[in-house]
């Protein structure tokens, strides 16, 4: 892996690349403090040993395969309220990287990608905070690239859709210029994202089954509210998620 993204404006001009570590998360965290971490600084690994998901779950990536990285943001212009903003930021910009390459992607709510109905990539963001605000969001990014196999068959890689094997270092370049033309009109205020998240979300709009704590339900995806919960109409009226409430069934 190479050490600098000429492409990028201010994303990616500081790179740390490390052959194996735990988690590239974990790193920026514990990094974030040290004057060689400002904004922009990308952490990459080739082999994550102990890798976070959402919700408590584990990222498991072939070594060497796939891109498994960490951006550091300085996003003092959101409050804590508005954290969803970076989730619209990091979902649009994987889905802008995958969709240069094939078609049917989709943004699964949060911010799972896929291609066609399986996985191909998964975002992790986590803040650090002060007065209200947004100090640090370590924005952790891991996309199947060209891993070949999985355990389970509802994953796949750009690889294995594309049926050719890609260059990780030019994804990663394209992707922090996607990060950045998305994060630029975050910070300006923009609010086309919001919109653009829903044109290309999973199961926008269709009569699907979805599971709550108290069992299966029919709904129809209508939105995301300002605090990033899905807004799904059902039978018995407009219902608000939040991230562990409800899960996706047929
Ligand atoms: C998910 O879909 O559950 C989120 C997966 C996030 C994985 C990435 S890989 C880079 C960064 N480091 C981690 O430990 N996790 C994130």
């Amino acid at each position: 892996m190479h050490k600098f993204f000429a492409k990028p404006l201010f994303l990616g001009k500081n790179v740390i690349f490390l052959p194996e570590c735990h988690s590239t998360n974990d790193y920026a965290l514990n990094a974030l403090n040290k004057p060689d971490i400002r904004e922009g600084t990308v952490i990459i690994t080739d082999n994550q040993t102990k890798g976070r998901g959402q919700r408590g779950n584990i990222w498991v990536s072939e070594p060497g395969k796939n891109i498994i990285l960490s951006l550091v943001l300085e996003p003092g212009f959101l409050q804590i309220s508005q954290q969803f903003g970076l989730t619209l930021v990091t979902s649009l910009a994987v889905y802008d990287l995958l969709s240069q390459y094939v078609p049917q992607v989709r943004i699964k709510w949060p911010n799972d990608i896929y291609i066609g109905e399986k996985k191909t990539a998964g975002i992790l963001i986590e803040n650090s905070l002060r007065n209200n605000k947004i100090e640090h969001a370590v924005i952790g990014i891991g996309i199947n690239i060209n891993q070949q196999g999985f355990l389970s068959n509802l994953a796949t890689s750009l690889s294995l859709e594309k049926g050719e094997v890609l260059e990780r270092e030019a994804l990663i370049e394209e992707l922090l210029v996607f990060i950045e033309k998305w994060y630029l009109k975050l910070k300006k205020g923009q609010t086309e994202l919001r919109d653009e998240y829903l044109s290309r979300l999973y199961w926008f709009k269709e009569n699907r089954v979805f599971e709550d704590a108290a069992g299966e339900f029919e709904g129809s995806i209508l939105g995301v509210d300002p605090l990033g919960r899905l807004v799904v109409k059902t039978t018995s009226g407009q219902r608000v998620f939040d991230i562990k409430e409800v899960k996706f069934i047929k």
